[in-house]
């Protein structure tokens, strides 16, 4: 198998790291805050740490989570997880005080110094990544827009920490119990039309794979241009088991989400 050579990001470590906050944020939904002074300070919007979920070898395999947010001056990186399976309720269930084992920073973020308007569409818990990403983009004169959707009401959360950024999401709902009614792609495809976006705006997006797509027509529709996290099921994280393969956009060739991404740009693979 073929890859592209690619930026070397700075080598993740690897240890055991005492978290110091769980805070549930909605039934499904919680977010742990982790002392990693090393991971922390490498880490950039978009790259991902591997966890590996209890104590055991059951479950075997490591769980990839993008960073939510980290502070190199205290030290600390904040994961916001939704339960879904087996490794996720081992980690929902962590105290504070309790150690955690985690590789990272790894991967490829987001690029984000030629951006000059950015759109930022994050779908579920798609949005983990994208709150680095704002935090990030706000800290450079760039215009900033960012839409939010989610199944329901129950699953809303996070908007503090965007608030804290004085950036207010549109929040879609695909059942219209918050926020506008319907997918989060129908109110950016508004927007674009509405203020007549032009090309030179950067869409950012991060969630399910058929939002994922229709984020890319949106962005070949419109003539702009795209990054997107994909969230493969993963093994080792770091290029070595070939288990995270999507084929390329051309068809004939593979890229590794953990190496070459999990952040793409538009035309990059094939969703
Ligand atoms: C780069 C990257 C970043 C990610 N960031 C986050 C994050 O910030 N927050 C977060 O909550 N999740 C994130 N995920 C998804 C997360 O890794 C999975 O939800 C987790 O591994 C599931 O583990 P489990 O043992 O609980 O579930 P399993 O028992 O393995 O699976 C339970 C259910 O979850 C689904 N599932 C499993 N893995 C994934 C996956 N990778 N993507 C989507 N659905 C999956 C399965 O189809 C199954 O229905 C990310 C994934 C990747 C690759
Ligand atoms: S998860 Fe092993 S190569 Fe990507």
């Amino acid at each position: 198998m073929k890859t592209d050579p690619v930026l070397k990001p700075p080598k993740p470590v690897i240890g055991q790291y005492p978290v110091v906050e769980q805070t549930w944020l909605n039934e499904a939904y919680f977010k742990i805050r982790i002392l990693a002074d090393d991971i922390a300070e490498k880490a950039s919007p978009g790259q991902f740490v591997n966890v590996r979920p209890g104590q055991t070898y059951d479950p075997l395999l490591r769980r990839p989570f993008s960073i939510y947010l980290a502070d190199p001056e205290e030290g600390w990186i904040e994961l916001v997880i939704k339960q879904v399976g087996r490794g996720t309720e081992l980690l929902s269930r962590l105290r504070v005080g309790d150690q955690i084992d985690m590789l990272g920073p790894l991967g490829r973020g987001f690029d984000i110094e030629t951006v000059e308007t950015a759109i930022l569409a994050g779908g579920g818990v798609g949005l983990a990544p994208l709150v680095f990403l704002a935090r990030e983009l706000s800290l450079f004169p760039k215009e900033i827009y960012f839409f939010q959707g989610f199944q329901s009401k129950a699953d809303v959360c996070c908007l503090e920490d965007l608030a804290a950024l004085n950036i207010a999401p549109v929040v879609t709902t695909d059942d219209g119990s918050f926020g506008r009614k319907g997918f989060v792609t129908e109110a950016v495809k508004d927007f674009i039309k509405d203020r007549n976006v032009q090309s030179g705006t950067e869409l950012f997006a991060c969630g399910p794979e058929p939002m994922l797509k229709e984020i890319c027509n949106i962005v070949d529709f419109y003539h702009l241009t795209g990054q997107f996290s994909l969230e493969t099921r993963m093994a080792c994280g770091i290029g070595a088991c070939m288990g995270c393969a999507v084929p390329a956009f051309d068809g004939e060739d593979y890229r590794l989400v953990c190496r070459d991404g999990p952040v793409f740009r538009n035309r990059e693979v094939l969703l």
